[in-house]
């Protein structure tokens, strides 16, 4: 892969609905897949195997991997336990994400477990994975704050890290949960990350709470991180982390990446297709910031 090349995993049919006052029916959540399938985008997060009563929204997420279609696409599910990943194992998903927080507090409230509880739990799963052959990563939440602690402190990030990566993660997603981190925060911590680690082994996933996702993508880029997280029309959001909005939108991520010369492989025109299917299925997801812009260029193309 050349070094102008990104991977977009949309976490939209996960993150985007999970905290949505209108649940979407499994039919309705396969057709927002497929319009991203559509589009090309390369990785998708199709939902949660986790308890249903803990999040509503992602009941019968087993129901949508056993229809996905047959497409040249990293289908991923999200895993809380053991329990989740035996299931998603079972029904033959690509990628498993562990999903773990660098803050306690926010692991207790998420998971109902504390960080020692939740790292063995992950160790153990890794370590079936690994008999397995099966694809696992993991989630690192809260990593630039956290909403009951506040600040996140690098070094327990890096940490977390190391524990899972040792135990055989695919990958650590690093994610600014609640959109609280700016650029040269991002920058930080992702050069000490990718020095310790390598880029190949991380991602980003970033939240436009405050309005810097955009920025928060661009210092990570600088950093060498080649794979990130974002979400179709924007859509998103935690249901236990106050004052989580959207994770940055899909098409403004790949805008800014293809007008610097970046690679996506994802097509444009029907990214906006998908986008106004998100808007239209919530009636709460507004689009990308550049949306209004982005129809106009294709409209006269
Ligand atoms: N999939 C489906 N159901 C599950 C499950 C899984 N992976 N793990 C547990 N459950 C069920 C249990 O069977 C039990 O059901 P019951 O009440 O009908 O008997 C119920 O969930 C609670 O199980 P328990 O083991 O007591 O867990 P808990 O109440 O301590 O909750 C989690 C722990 C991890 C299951 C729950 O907090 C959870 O699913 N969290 C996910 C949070 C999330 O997705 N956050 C957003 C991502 S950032
Ligand atoms: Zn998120």
């Amino acid at each position: 892969m050349s070094n102008k090349h990104v991977t977009i995993n949309d976490v939209g049919p996960r993150d985007g609905l999970q905290n949505q006052v209108k649940h979407l029916t499994v039919e309705q959540r396969l057709q927002l897949i497929n319009a991203l399938v559509n589009a090309k985008v390369p990785a998708i997060e199709v939902g949660a195997l986790v308890s249903p009563k803990a999040v509503p929204a992602m009941a019968g997420t087993d129901g949508i991997i056993s229809q996905l279609p047959s497409a040249n696409c990293d289908f991923s599910a999200l895993i809380p336990n053991r329990r989740g990943y035996d299931n998603g194992h079972t029904l033959g998903i690509p990628m498993m994400s562990l999903v773990l927080a660098a803050s306690n507090t926010m692991n207790e409230k998420n998971i109902r477990m504390n960080t020692a509880a939740i790292l063995d739990v992950s160790r153990e799963v890794l370590q079936q994975a690994k008999q397995d052959k099966q694809a696992v990563q993991a989630y690192v939440a809260t990593a630039w704050g956290c909403p009951f602690e506040g600040d996140v402190a690098a070094d327990a990030v890096l940490q977390l890290c190391e524990e899972l990566l040792t135990a055989g993660a695919a990958r650590c997603v690093i994610a600014d949960t609640i959109g609280a981190a700016n650029p040269e925060a991002v920058f930080s911590v992702m050069t000490k990350l990718v020095s310790a680690f390598g880029a190949d082994k991380l991602s980003c996933h970033f939240h436009d709470t405050r309005a810097m996702g955009l920025a928060n993508v661009y210092a990570a880029l600088q950093t060498g991180i080649r794979h990130f997280d974002s979400s179709i029309a924007g859509l998103g959001g935690c249901p236990f982390a106050p004052g989580a909005s959207g994770n940055v939108a899909t098409e403004d991520v790949v805008m800014m990446l293809s007008q610097m010369g970046y690679e996506t492989g994802i097509e444009m025109p029907a990214l906006l297709a998908a986008a106004d299917l998100a808007i239209a299925l919530t009636g709460t997801a507004k689009g990308g910031k550049a949306k209004y812009w982005l129809e106009q260029q294709y409209a006269r193309s």
